[in-house]
């Protein structure tokens, strides 16, 4: 089986769909820039019925981009195909990304539709699409809470129709990883055409498992990934690119899988989108938080400063950053204030570095974290030998 794992950005569609995050035209123009360099296989660039905006921008981001696949959202409904169909003309690879839920307590509920009708309804759809294009994504929305035995049914006859991706979601987030792997690995053994399709998956991060989830369905057989920049998404958000394909990066002696992500673009990516969005990312968020390079611990800074080995699996340059961060706090030790002095010209003896240190740790005390300018401040006001 080949190990290319298939990153499919859902950042301006998924992502787009929660509070906050709201992007207008040239806004969602400017990141599909930034995906392409990052090298995203796929950008599903959003959902072309949900508004006159959306359908333009599709199409814009579909005639701009050359080398990602431009993916459009659409229900299985008539005019949602013909919506996402007529959104891609211009596209250099378009796909169609249909869905239809296929848990019981969405056809209850929502659909108020019988399982028959369900998959009459998926396959139509497919065969529209395939009709306009090749490359055609089938998604049965909650799929993780679906009985499995209809979701064999289901992409096996999607996949008759022409589906080439069949979509897994844990749309709410709600599967644990064994359990997860556990349907991807039902799937690909009991769907008997699926050696024409690719699985994807899809998670949410309800209970925080979207990576390990999605890592679980690619130990299983999945080879599409879909996953947003910065984890952003409905309600907890998608599987994090960053997080996933760092992951498969850091450890891939132990797990053999490749994807094409330019992994020097996935800082700059993750500061477009908290530029464009005015929404932040948490300081102690994975691969792309402030602090996921930080160092305040003496200890730890001693053992950075040496080797940066000791306490960083990734080197910053490695996802786009100039380099680590060494914070001057109360746990800072001496040898770190060293450093940082130094970096700023002032080159202490020990007696005077012990001094400035002690000063250094009441201040602290009282402000948390000594900037460089406080430091400077701090230095102009005290007498210190000049020599080494
Ligand atoms: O979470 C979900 O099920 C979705 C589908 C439309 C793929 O976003
Ligand atoms: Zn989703």
């Amino acid at each position: 089986m080949d190990n290319h794992i298939t990153i499919f950005d859902t950042t301006l569609r998924d992502g787009e769909q929660s509070p906050g995050y709201s992007m207008n035209k040239p806004e969602k123009l400017r990141l599909a820039l930034q995906l392409e360099k990052l090298g995203v296989d796929v950008i599903e660039a959003g959902f072309p019925i949900a508004s006159d905006g959306d359908y333009e921008t599709v199409k814009e981001i579909g005639k701009t981009i050359k080398k990602s696949t431009i993916a459009a959202l659409c229900r299985t409904r008539q005019v949602d195909l013909e919506s996402a169909v007529s959104s891609l003309e211009h596209a250099a690879k378009p796909r169609i990304h249909t869905f239809i839920a296929t848990s019981d307590i969405h056809l209850q509920h929502k659909l108020q539709m019988s399982r028959e009708e369900v998959l009459e309804s998926a396959v139509n759809a497919v065969e529209f699409a395939k009709s306009h294009y090749d490359d055609i994504e089938f998604s049965a929305e909650d799929a993780s809470r679906s009985d499995p035995e209809f979701l064999i049914d289901i992409f096996t006859a999607v996949i008759e129709a022409g589906a080439t991706t069949i979509n897994v979601p844990d749309t709410v987030g709600y599967a644990l990883p064994w359990e997860y792997a556990d349907l991807i690995k039902t799937l690909h053994d009991n769907i008997p055409n699926i050696d024409q399709a690719t699985i994807s998956v899809h998670c949410h991060n309800d209970l925080g498992l979207a990576v390990a989830n999605s890592l679980m369905a690619v130990r299983n057989g999945a080879r599409q990934i879909e996953c947003t920049v910065n984890g952003i998404g409905e309600r907890a958000g998608n599987a994090s690119l960053e997080e996933v394909v760092m992951a498969i990066e850091t450890r891939k002696n132990n797990m053999d899988y490749t994807t094409g992500i330019n992994t020097k673009e996935i800082y700059p990516s993750s500061q477009m989108l908290a530029q464009i969005t005015g929404k932040g990312v948490q300081p102690n968020k994975a691969i792309v938080g402030e602090n996921a390079f930080a160092h305040e611990a003496g200890i730890h800074q001693h053992g950075v400063l040496k080797n940066p080995l000791t306490y960083e699996i990734m080197t910053p340059d490695s996802v786009g950053l100039t380099s680590n961060k060494i914070v001057i706090g109360k746990h800072s030790g001496r040898f770190a204030l060293g450093k940082k002095l130094e970096e700023l010209g002032y080159h202490l003896n020990k007696e005077d570095l012990n001094r400035v240190y002690t000063m250094v740790t009441k201040l602290a005390d009282e402000q948390k974290v000594v900037n460089d300018e406080d430091l400077m401040n701090l230095m102009a006001t005290t007498k210190y030998s000049k020599e080494k």
